[in-house]
């Protein structure tokens, strides 16, 4: 195999692996927000079908289900997590349905959907076309598709670029990061789409320090807990010296706290 045609199979059976591990569902607080503020955008309403996308615990489904007062299904390739989303939706008295199951490969009909979502999800398949052209095919005709996906340059963007300084990511898979942008988004979608509107918004995520950052992240977050595994006792120093040197620049809240404001795109796209 070389690095023009990496294995996306075994990519991804790795990936399930690496959001299997901490806990998520913790994480998925700190990020509620863009939930809320896509399903606002979206401009939902009561009936209207919804499929949210790489759910993980459910932070999407939660936010339409308030709003379509049922007929919304959460998938995930995360045995645990789409558990605590039954559970999130339980103790609400909401209705949601959580199905297991790969963005790459949605078990669902052909336009069975009004609306997917997919919050900081489908971005991560290494299967980008295939990922794009699964949400497009289970949503209907005219309905929309609503994503938020970390941008390049910003903050999150940049904690994803230093720990890939020293735990690099398979050769020949497309960044995510790249879902963060106009130009690549309407690659993917291509004519698929009608029409395509993107805004930047901020994602707002206060920690007590640099440290208490990156212990909640090696605690909780599978993607920086499996980084510093990586590199092991050798290249842990190295590893939490630029994760500091990161947060240090990015932080916004000066000696007081530390306080990440980080830049995503906010994307809604109509099926053609
Ligand atoms: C950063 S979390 C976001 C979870 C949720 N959307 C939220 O906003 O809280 C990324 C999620 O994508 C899921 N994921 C990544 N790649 C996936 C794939 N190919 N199929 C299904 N889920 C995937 C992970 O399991 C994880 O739950």
């Amino acid at each position: 195999m070389n690095d023009a045609s990496p294995d996306l199979a075994a990519v991804t059976q790795v990936q399930q692996q690496i959001w299997s591990k901490g806990d998520f569902a913790m994480v998925a607080g700190i990020v509620y927000n863009a939930s809320e503020n896509l399903a606002e955008a979206l401009e939902l309403i009561p009936g209207e079908r919804v499929l949210d996308v790489a759910c993980g615990s459910g932070n999407g489904a939660i936010s339409a289900a308030r709003r379509t007062w049922g007929g919304t299904v959460g998938a995930d390739y995360v045995p645990a997590l789409l558990e605590r989303g039954r559970e999130r939706a339980a103790a609400e008295r909401l209705e949601v349905e959580f199905v297991e199951a790969d963005a790459q490969d949605l078990p669902f009909e052909d336009a069975s959907f009004d609306v997917a979502m997919s919050i900081f999800g489908a971005m991560f398949a290494p299967d980008q076309p295939k990922a794009a052209s699964e949400l497009l095919r289970v949503v209907k005709p005219g309905g929309r598709i609503g994503m938020g996906n970390w941008t390049p340059d910003g903050a999150v963007g940049k904690m994803f670029k230093t720990i890939a300084k020293h735990a690099p990511p398979p050769p020949g898979v497309d960044s995510p990061l790249l879902w963060g942008t106009e130009e690549r988004l309407r690659e993917l979608f291509g004519d698929g789409i009608a029409d395509l509107r993107v805004e930047r918004r901020i994602s707002r995520q206060p920690f007590r320090s640099a440290d208490h950052y990156i212990e909640f992240f090696r605690t909780y977050f599978g993607p920086t807990q499996t980084a510093y595994e990586r590199v092991g006792p050798e290249g842990e120093q190295a590893l939490t010296d630029d994760l500091q040197a990161f947060l240090e620049a990015a932080n916004t809240a000066g000696d007081r706290a530390l306080v990440l404001e980080a830049e995503y795109l906010e994307v809604i796209a109509t099926r053609a």
